[in-house]
């Protein structure tokens, strides 16, 4: 994998086909499949579960799996998804009652583990955790849906969340989740971020790999 890691959310994927699109997406050139999991609870949409990650890990996918969860209570599922062929669990703070007990699980469960902030969420929830999270998603737009704009503040807070990421000296990865395009992606790159969740700039194009490959010469300036 590069330095910079391009991470389709497959939220904006052919459902019907996703097998398919998601194979289509990493030929083009994609690092990781991010995966959106939804309850209608933690927030007002409903997408897919463990068995969904089993079957893509079944039709052959073996590119990291990037779960970020978006479910309230959060721990039942880490076990499952772990199961299932999950690469990366990401969960939001303010959804699980133990978030120390909630990342022990998804380490002793053989993933890497992450934090997700949304965009009024406060960074406070790092300040005792940071020698135990693999990586740190920062919601660009509220959860919930593809195809929102990014909301600019977020480059303020990755800046905020990469000084206190090499003041760790730990390889901790600093991603970013919505509203990224290959129009912005610099600039997010500049402010920190070093793993980039796209949906609907990648899958709403006939050609992923011209996306993608936009994207990373962004990146390479
Ligand atoms: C939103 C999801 C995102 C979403 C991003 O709650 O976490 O991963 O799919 O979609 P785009 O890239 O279209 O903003
Ligand atoms: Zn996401």
């Amino acid at each position: 994998m590069s330095q910079f890691l391009i991470a389709p959310s497959i939220l904006s994927a052919d459902f019907a086909r996703l097998g398919d699109d998601v194979a289509r997406v990493l030929d083009a050139g994609a690092d990781v499949v991010h995966f959106d999991v939804m309850d209608n609870h933690y927030v007002p949409n409903l997408t897919f579960g463990p068995m969904v990650c089993q079957a893509l890990r079944a039709y052959g996918i073996t590119a990291p799996i990037d779960v970020h969860l978006m479910v309230k209570p959060v721990d039942s599922l880490i076990p499952e998804f772990a199961k299932a062929g999950a690469s990366i669990i990401t969960f939001h703070p303010e959804a699980s009652e133990h978030i120390d007990r909630s990342l022990a699980l998804i380490k002793e469960n053989g993933c890497e583990a992450g934090l997700v902030f949304n965009p009024a969420t406060p960074l406070h929830y790092l300040d005792y955790v940071m020698d135990k999270v693999d990586q740190i998603l920062l919601m660009s737009v509220n959860p919930g849906f593809g195809g929102q704009s990014f909301i600019p503040n977020t480059l303020d807070k990755l800046r905020q969340v990469r000084e206190r990421i090499d003041a760790s000296g730990r390889p901790i990865r600093l991603e970013v989740d919505g509203g990224v395009k290959v129009d912005n992606i610099a600039e997010i790159a500049a402010a920190g971020a070093d793993m980039f969740v796209a949906g609907s700039a990648i899958f709403s194009q006939p050609d992923y790999k011209q996306v993608i490959d936009a994207m990373r010469a962004e990146l390479a300036k």
